[in-house]
């Protein structure tokens, strides 16, 4: 840590700036270690206070120069400090130019302008710009940007920045230089600039006003071939954005590139999106089917933030999820329209509940519009996005698909080329249907922890009438002790035995606006539904959809949940129902003796069927017969036994692939097919269900069929064949696996890309012997831990492999701790990701706790530690 604690900023103090930018025209003179950069910027003081000094953002820059209006700054009309360049005795109106030198090599952090490979690349959101030049570093300031980009012709012949290029030509000395101009004026974390000797893929759209739009793809020189999908996920965003919301794009270029460092998926830059490569790169035989989705879903999520982000932005980083959770929402709904519904929204669910509700639940849990932060980069989570999204869809819920049109229509009526607030979004959709009212709603945004539905029915048979009781709760959380009720929509089925949905009328007066469509309102701590014309006892079909982001505590018989699994009219439900099996199963499991683990009949039966069912969708069918992940699993306890939880996974797993081993290969067998390679959603769904029988049968761990592992790996024609092939054999038969793990090596070693699933997938192998083979693994040559992909692909696998992270000696615990450290030191936005792992320490058996805390303390009391893990760590140090 730095000198002093640092300290957090918070929400209720924001203060409208007092000075804004108009225009700001950039020049950059690049070179690897000192890039000149000259700022020239108009400004304008928006309070009537003369005395008002203008207190810039700056880090880690060389101060040359401050001219303002022409003339040099005397020394004593300004100060610099570590973070900060304050000037004093200003006009009201005035020039200000600024000469700086910046070291992109130097730059292992990936915030600011820095180089990945030989590219020169810029990362700004949120706070990077500052790293650039001085500025009013903050999304309210919003300026008209100029660059003007002068480099080495050779080694930089494609120079990019924001919006039309507008000159260009040769200089002295071998140079060249391009000048663009943004026409529309954005906040800096919109910034981009990008420079390198880079291979372009170019194609059109013609926009629905009949607009012709330049598409270009720029990546890796050699790696062309692989920016088909990415560039049809593009036509198809634009078009999707036109049809669901009648949004048109509004610059005659749109262009993407593909670089190798980057600390996260993607970046919305106006007209010059900068991806990690992992979602751009795609080919047949090196690109998985998730990675063919991930690269669509991105994709779209950094097109349609051009309006919901770039066209109307965050007045404020507390607003994150008014861009992040709505443009999450729309990136979700464009791959549900592309691929298959259900199956997108069981996948949404299955991550939301395997990260979101965790982060929720532990030390860093915080409501999806924060009050504070220390640093804003550890609030991209999966609250701020995912959760986000999930508030966005309630709303969708209650509006309907017009109403939520309308909204949306409305929202950028109001404030289009403005910074704005949740409050703001809430407004134009309550404005656009009837005043809706979004008082109570409200606490979704300022309230953290994850609501349990208690739910509990009786039937009164005489009557013909169930009683239903809802009650919610909310755990405390790090904001707040007491949760005031929250304002939710619950989808709702009554199943009879012919599995109809029984018609939901109410006894007595509740205003229950969408009684028909089956959603119910909840807004009270407990509320009471009596139904009446019920003529038989139901089975309750609860949340139907994942309407509402709560956990439900319900008592369901195995008979019950067999049944709305085999006959529920929402499909969500009966996944869901497969679901709670397996989850109640283990969680037995967990409780008792090893000697008495056996699985309850009606369970097996259920899972038999599921197989048999000849009418279901194959991608559907292959979710239904996953078994809950372990982050999902150890949700159901207090105190965390890792070894017995992954145990009793693993006997499950175990029990159904020797029970059903015939119809796991005959199913395998006859979804083998061989036709021409396509990734729509019914060869994704193929090969989904193929390769998901093949990983439950080789839980059987017998050689037969590790033969027809080994065989699928040797023959496959795609990446997904081959890596869930060899996913198989390093889990299942870890003393055999070395031939095919070395082949793969040869065979991908000039691939970074896939190199990273080569290290996760060893990281991730519950054996004992994983702890010596990363160790092996960090030097091998393919390993580079300033590339964040590759540094998470073996630490974040490791710290997620629960065995092996919480192993009884504690070395997991201190391996970890000290890549960590060692990491901080470069790249602290990733370090501080990767200590989250530490965040079970609560729930830790007792001497687990000790070991754990050792670790803990270590990294605490670092020298030195970044803002970014001090947050982090500290917050689980104090979650006693
Ligand atoms: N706004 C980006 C998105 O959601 C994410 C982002 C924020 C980001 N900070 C970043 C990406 C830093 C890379 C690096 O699409
Ligand atoms: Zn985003």
């Amino acid at each position: 840590m730095k000198d002093a604690t640092p300290q957090p900023i918070y929400l209720k103090d924001y203060v409208a700036p007092d000075y804004l930018i108009k225009t700001i025209d950039l020049v950059f003179e690049l070179d690897d270690t000192r890039t000149q950069v000259y700022s020239t910027m108009k400004l304008i003081r928006q309070v009537d206070n003369t005395n008002t000094s203008l207190k810039l953002n700056g880090e880690n820059l060389i101060l040359k120069s401050i001219k303002i209006d022409g003339e040099l700054l005397a020394e004593d009309r300004y100060e610099e400090e570590e973070e900060f360049l304050t000037l004093h005795h200003l006009p009201q109106e005035f020039t200000l130019e600024i000469h700086n030198e910046i070291n992109p090599e130097e730059n292992k952090a990936l915030d600011g302008l820095y180089k990945s490979g030989n590219i020169f690349c810029s990362q700004n959101e949120p706070e990077g710009f500052r790293r650039i030049t001085y500025y009013l570093d903050r999304p309210d300031v919003m300026a008209k940007f100029t660059t003007k980009i002068i480099g080495d012709k050779k080694l930089y012949p494609i120079l990019l920045s924001n919006g039309n290029p507008i000159d260009s030509g040769d200089l002295e000395g071998g140079k060249h230089f391009v000048t663009w101009e943004d026409p529309f004026k954005k906040p800096a974390y919109l910034y981009a600039l990008v420079a390198g000797d880079l291979g372009e893929v170019k194609d059109t759209y013609t926009t629905m006003s009949g607009r012709e739009i330049d598409l270009r793809i720029y990546c890796d020189k050699g790696n062309e071939d692989k920016c088909g999908h990415a560039m049809l996920s593009l036509k198809n965003s634009m078009k999707w954005d036109e049809d669901t919301f009648g949004l048109e794009y509004d610059l005659d270029i749109y262009m993407i590139v593909a670089v190798d460092s980057f600390n996260m998926g993607a970046m919305e830059n106006k007209g010059l999106n900068i991806f990690n490569s992992a979602y751009v790169l795609a080919k047949q035989d090196t690109a998985s089917d998730n990675d063919y989705l991930g690269i669509e879903g991105v994709v779209g999520h950094e097109y349609f933030h051009n309006w919901t982000g770039n066209r109307i932005t965050c007045r404020d980083w507390f607003q994150l999820t008014l861009k992040e959770g709505l443009t999450v929402y729309r990136d979700q709904e464009f791959s549900a329209d592309m691929n298959q519904r259900t199956v997108k929204r069981i996948e949404d669910v299955a991550g939301l509940r395997g990260h979101q509700f965790v982060e929720d639940a532990g030390p860093t849990g915080h409501p999806i519009k924060p009050s504070s932060y220390i640093e804003m980069n550890n609030f991209y989570t999966a609250t701020v996005y995912e959760k986000g999204s999930e508030v966005i869809r309630m709303i969708r819920t209650f509006l309907g698909k017009e109403g939520f049109r309308k909204g949306m229509d409305k929202y950028f009526e109001l404030f289009d080329g403005q910074a704005v607030t949740t409050e703001d979004f809430l407004h134009a959709m309550s404005v656009a249907n009837n005043n809706f009212d979004f008082t109570q709603f409200k606490n979704w945004y300022s309230q953290a922890g994850t609501p349990v539905l208690k739910i509990e029915s009786s039937y009164h048979s005489e009557k013909q009438e169930l009683t239903l009781k809802v009650s919610q709760s909310c755990p405390a959380t790090p904001e707040a002790d007491i949760k005031k009720p929250f304002h939710m929509p619950l989808g709702l089925g009554l199943l009879a035995r012919d599995g109809q949905d029984i018609p939901l009328v109410l006894n007595g007066n509740h205003s229950q606006p969408q009684l028909e469509e089956g959603i119910l309102h909840l807004t009270k701590k407990s509320e009471e539904f009596v139904f009446k014309n019920v003529n038989e006892s139901p089975i309750l079909s609860v949340n139907r959809g994942f309407m509402a982001p709560v956990k439900i505590e319900m008592e369901q018989s195995f008979a019950n949940l067999a049944f709305i699994m085999a006959n529920d009219n929402d499909e969500f439900n009966r996944f869901e129902a497969g679901q709670i099996l397996a989850k109640e199963t283990i969680k037995g499991f967990v409780e008792t003796d090893k000697t008495e683990w056996s699985i309850d009949a009606i369970y097996l039966e259920a899972y038999g069927s599921l197989l048999s069912d000849e009418t279901l969708d194959d991608s559907f069918k292959a979710l239904c017969m996953e078994i809950p992940e372990e982050s999902i699993l150890h949700q159901m306890f207090d105190v965390i036994d890792f070894q017995k939880v992954h145990d009793a996974r693993e006997f499950l797993l175990n029990t159904l692939s020797s029970k059903y081993e015939k119809a796991f290969i005959h199913l395998y067998e006859s979804k083998k097919d061989e036709g021409e390679f396509k990734v729509d959603a019914p060869s994704i769904g193929r090969r989904s269900l193929k390769n998901t029988c093949l990983r439950r049968m080789s839980a059987t761990q017998k050689d037969e069929i590790l033969a027809i592992c080994e065989q699928q790996f040797n023959n496959a024609t795609n990446m997904t064949d081959e890596i869930s092939a060899l996913g198989n054999i390093i889990f299942d038969f870890p003393q055999k696996a070395a031939t095919a793990v070395n082949k793969f090596y040869q065979k991908w070693k000039h691939e970074t890309l896939v190199m990273q699933k080569w290290l996760g997938i060893q990281a991730a192998a519950a054996d004992d012997s994983t702890y010596e083979r990363v160790l092996e693994l960090e030097k091998t040559d393919v390993y580079d831990k300033t590339v964040p992909n590759l540094f998470r692909s073996l630490w974040g696998a490791f710290s997620r492999n629960y065995v092996q992270f919480h192993h009884p000696t504690g070395r997991g615990y201190k391996l970890v701790a000290d890549r960590v450290i060692e990491l901080d030191k470069l790249n602290p936005q990733i370090a501080s990701r990767i200590v989250g792992a530490y965040r079970d320490y609560k729930k830790l058996m007792p001497g687990q706790k000790t070991l754990m805390k050792t670790e803990i303390d270590r990294i605490l009391g670092t020298k030195d530690l970044s803002k970014n893990t001090y947050e982090i760590i500290s917050k689980i140090a104090g979650d006693q």
